[in-house]
């Protein structure tokens, strides 16, 4: 298969958590093997939403570009870079705006969903939008187009935003006679959705994520914390993982065949409690993320990840700038000097 060219970004919300880990970066890290891969911290995506508060922004982009070369990305086999960092960029979000009707962003499910979030009430909530928030998958098509990405490794949520993608890649190409930007399509992988030890989907905001630098004594607190089957109450109840609402599930997803076979058996069989099980479970967790986290804590210095990622920039920026390039080309702007 020829290689072909990725790009990916994920944001910065500061220490990333297990559901990173298993459905963006284990991901991302197999990927740059076989292709030609751009993965970035996208700031300014985390603008559209928290705009207001940006203290903690710098050291929240350190934080994860740690999580995400501890992860196995490896900045010599891909190009690792901020967005912020790559300011045509901007540029390409402007001149793509302009062809960009406004009735397809406010189509664009995903938007309307990341609106509702903003407030409890709708017409509050849809007074909160900005500017820069209807922009959000203008944005990221500029994050695509300005690499020329053809495909864009994402979770489900995302696949409407490349939708808008496609739509502004082939109305440009036609409006302005070219064939300079591929449609960039999602390349789906299965990966699982891993829920917080609350039951809800793992989020940092909920406060309910295992957080990949957690120590392996945080990580069993907070298993200790996860939901089971409400009926087994005591260890000589007979449970059903089926009702077991996130500690089964976390075994699901981390434990092999064998030990579920293990944990059916003895939770139907009330041959076990569920501080034991759970105890189990935090142990097969950590043992999963030894790898990870023992990279995490030899890890270079702020000032060497910020090297590494000034690295990234500058091959992210020489892409970018051609790209610039035969776009204003295209569009008939002047190249300035
Ligand atoms: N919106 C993506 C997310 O929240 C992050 C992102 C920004 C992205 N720009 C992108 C993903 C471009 C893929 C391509 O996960």
């Amino acid at each position: 298969m020829p290689k072909k060219r990725l790009l990916s970004g994920i944001r910065p919300t500061g220490s990333l958590h297990i559901g990173h880990y298993l459905g963006v970066l284990r991901n991302w890290a197999e990927l740059q093997n076989e292709h030609e891969c751009f993965y970035f911290i996208a700031d300014w995506h985390t603008l559209t939403t928290k705009y207001k508060d940006t203290k903690d922004l710098p050291n929240d982009i350190i934080e994860v570009a740690k999580d995400i070369v501890s992860s196995g990305i490896d900045p010599n086999k891909c190009t690792l870079y901020v967005q912020s960092a790559i300011q045509e960029v901007a540029e390409l979000h402007l001149l793509l705006s302009m062809v960009t009707y406004h009735n397809w962003v406010e189509r664009d499910p995903t938007l309307k969903d990341m609106v509702r979030l903003l407030a409890e009430d709708e017409e509050k909530a849809k007074q909160e939008v900005t500017y820069g928030l209807l922009g959000y998958p203008v944005l990221m098509t500029a994050d695509i187009l300005s690499v020329l990405g053809e495909f864009v490794p994402v979770g489900r949520d995302q696949v409407a935003h490349l939708e808008l993608s496609r739509d502004i890649a082939r109305r440009f190409n036609f409006i302005y006679k070219t064939e300079l930007f591929p449609e960039p399509k999602p390349l789906l992988t299965e990966t699982p959705s891993v829920i917080g030890i609350d039951g809800r989907k793992m989020s940092k905001s909920l406060n309910n994520d295992i957080k990949i630098i957690d120590s392996p004594e945080e990580t069993k607190k907070k298993v200790l914390q996860m939901i089971t089957d409400p009926n087994k109450i005591k260890k000589t109840d007979a449970g059903d993982p089926a009702k077991c609402q996130v500690a089964y599930k976390h075994y699901e997803i981390f434990a092999d065949k064998q030990t579920l076979s293990i944990v059916q058996d003895e939770c139907r069989g009330a041959k076990i409690g569920c501080v034991d099980c759970k105890t189990r479970l935090a142990k097969i967790i950590n043992e999963s993320l030894v790898q990870v986290r023992n990279k995490r804590q030899n890890l270079k210095t702020d000032k060497e990840i910020l090297e590494t990622l000034n690295e990234g920039n500058k091959k992210a920026r020489q892409v970018v700038k051609h790209t610039l390039e035969k776009v204003r080309d295209a569009m008939k702007l002047r190249n300035w000097n």
